[in-house]
């Protein structure tokens, strides 16, 4: 079995195209995070602590946060500003989180996005796989193509989706009409917060990676607990998405600092008080995900 292992490969100079991170997996498992960013103060705090914590990164963006900021180009100069004002030498992977059209991805392809999530789940598998191959043709060389089939649980940008387990059949199926760099498949992972103890198809995840040696990736991470993080690693997860707890730990810092300080109206003040809150979950992840230092 080949383990898609994400480490020495992130050095910048080695990363010839971004199918590079993914392909040249090697031995070692660790997967990379995705952390969904929200604005310019998120974008800057991730990309300081991968940074820091020399872990390569995704920038998870849903179209709605992308609304939210602008749109994709404010979104792309945002980024690109910050990498160069900030010297940011880790790889920087910015990917749009769950476009549901074809539209969307080529909007955000053309913005200059270095890798796309297609989401055709709400859609019939046939129509799925027809889109993904649409997007697929738009990309060029340099960008990566994540698909999803199942049905990931939660909400996402406020819509709601009811969870419907990914088989491996329907995996191998949806991988030999497509041709996409990594798959989301639904194995009981939900986003937003885990209503009891998160449930994951931990044996499915290990069956869909050894029989088609595609790098997965794990939607809903937050909540999960750490050792069966460590194990969807161990399965086959290439890259761990990460949107509420960030929220969560920024929110809680914020709250008591607006408790303790009703006066201060300053919004820079106010919102980088959630600064440490955010680092320290992001932090934690890139331990339990094993991509410290590996950039
Ligand atoms: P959580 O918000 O549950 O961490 O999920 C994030 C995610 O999967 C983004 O695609």
């Amino acid at each position: 079995m080949t383990n898609y292992v994400l480490k020495h490969i992130f050095k910048l100079e080695d990363v010839i195209n971004l199918r590079d991170i993914l392909l040249k997996a090697k031995t070692e498992k660790d997967a990379i995070p995705q952390f969904n960013i929200n604005n310019l103060e998120w974008a800057k705090y991730i990309l300081e602590v991968c940074e820091e914590e020399k872990s390569p990164v995704f920038l998870g963006v849903s179209s709605g946060a992308a609304k939210y900021m602008g749109g994709f180009n404010v979104v792309v100069g945002m980024v690109n500003g910050l990498k160069k004002d900030l010297n940011i030498t880790v790889p920087v992977m910015l990917h749009l989180d769950h476009a549901t059209s074809y539209e969307l991805c080529k909007s955000a392809v053309d913005a200059g996005f270095d890798s796309i999530m297609y989401d055709g789940s709400k859609y019939s598998y046939e129509e799925n796989i027809e889109t993904t191959n649409k997007v697929k043709a738009y990309l060029t060389n340099n960008q990566l193509l994540e698909a999803e089939i199942g049905k990931i649980g939660g909400e996402e940008d406020g819509i709601a989706s009811e969870l419907y387990f990914t088989t491996l059949e329907e995996a191998k199926d949806f991988l030999s009409k497509t041709s996409i760099d990594m798959l989301a498949p639904a194995l009981g992972s939900v986003h937003g917060i885990y209503k009891g103890e998160p449930n994951i198809k931990l044996d499915v995840m290990k069956d869909i990676f050894e029989e088609t040696n595609m790098p997965l990736v794990l939607h809903g991470g937050s909540g999960i607990p750490e050792e069966t993080l460590k194990k969807a690693v161990e399965n086959g997860i290439c890259k761990a998405n990460f949107n509420t707890e960030l929220q969560l730990g920024w929110h809680k810092d914020v709250l008591e600092f607006v408790e303790n300080n009703e006066e201060v109206y300053d919004p820079r003040k106010v919102i980088s008080s959630g600064e440490q809150g955010l680092k320290n979950v992001a932090r934690e992840y890139i331990r339990i995900l094993g991509s410290k230092g590996k950039a």
